[in-house]
């Protein structure tokens, strides 16, 4: 999500500097954005001048050194650890002014912003996938975040193209609460043997007119993102509503994480006699 969230800034006349965990993940985010903009200017959407000038805004960032930036917004794996690891280092190499913003689908703001010395300048800013096109920001207060903070990062939602929405720092905050357990119940119904993954998908898809069925979302979410969600909100809750379906469970511990690992409730893996990839089959049970 981190270079859709590159990509929406520098679209809208935003620097940006762009860090990730090894040149390759920065080069892979580049070569997303490259190709997203190219299929706009493709489309007529954008001009070439309007591609060229936000790609030349996006500047690659590998060293940990200083930043100097207004904000820096975090959008790393669903791992506690990992996320309070980047926090305090920005905290070390950003302006004391400046903010910190975490893309979390879940993990608490408060507690986030208690491995800093800022505490009134940490906030969630929650996009989605695929951020180019979804046009929701959560934004969420943790316990301490300053009014300020949150007046900073509404507008700056609003000037990347996105509606803000206020939420307050619960688990899941407001999407993943109502949506995960959605998600779920859906595999719930695959474990049981209710319907088959095309069954299941497509009453959603026709009976509720999602663009995508559950179990297509969840692979589209990633499966370990969607159990590490649903383990945050059952610890939170102390409410087995929540409890990860066993199904679940296995798929991600089989390496079966959905679309970016190749293979989830459907198969991404096959292509088509010229390399491209026709739509993906539901794998049977
Ligand atoms: N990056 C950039 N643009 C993309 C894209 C991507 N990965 N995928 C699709 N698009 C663009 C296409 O270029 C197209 O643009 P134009 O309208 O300008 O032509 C537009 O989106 C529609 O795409 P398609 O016609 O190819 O396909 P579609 O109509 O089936 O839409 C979809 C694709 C937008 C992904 C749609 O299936 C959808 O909305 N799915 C649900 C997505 C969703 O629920 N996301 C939230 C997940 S939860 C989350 O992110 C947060 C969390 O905490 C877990």
């Amino acid at each position: 999500m981190g270079s859709g969230i590159a990509q929406v800034a520098a679209q809208a006349g935003d620097s940006v500097l762009l860090n990730d965990r090894a040149p390759e993940f920065v080069e892979r985010g580049l070569g997303v954005i490259k190709r997203n903009l190219e299929r706009s200017v493709e489309k007529g959407k954008l001009s070439a001048e309007e591609r060229d000038a936000a790609l030349r805004r996006i500047t690659p960032q590998l060293e940990w050194v200083p930043f100097d930036v207004d904000i820096a917004i975090e959008a790393a794996s669903e791992q506690l650890d990992t996320k309070l690891d980047i926090f305090r280092r920005l905290d070390e190499l950003t302006p004391p002014a400046a903010i910190l913003a975490s893309n979390t689908s879940s993990i608490s703001i408060t507690k986030l912003a208690n491995a800093t010395r800022r505490a009134p300048r940490v906030i969630g800013m929650h996009y989605f996938n695929p951020v180019p096109v979804m046009k929701l920001v959560e934004v969420i207060r943790g316990i301490a975040t300053a009014q300020e903070t949150f007046d900073f990062v509404r507008a700056l939602a609003v000037a990347h193209g996105k509606t803000p929405v206020e939420v307050r720092n619960f688990p899941g905050f407001v999407s993943n609460r109502v949506l995960c357990p959605m998600l779920n119940e859906a595999i719930f119904a695959l474990y049981e043997g209710v319907g088959s993954v095309e069954a299941i998908d497509t009453v959603m898809k026709l009976g509720m007119n999602h663009p995508m069925g559950p179990l297509e979302l969840a692979d589209f979410i990633g499966l370990d993102t969607l159990l590490s969600i649903l383990l945050v909100l059952y610890d939170g809750y102390k409410d087995s509503k929540y409890r990860p379906c066993p199904l679940l469970v296995e798929y991600v511990d089989a390496g079966w994480l959905g679309r970016k690992s190749g293979r989830g409730f459907y198969d991404y893996s096959a292509r088509d006699s010229n390399g491209a990839k026709p739509a993906p089959a539901a794998i049977a049970r």
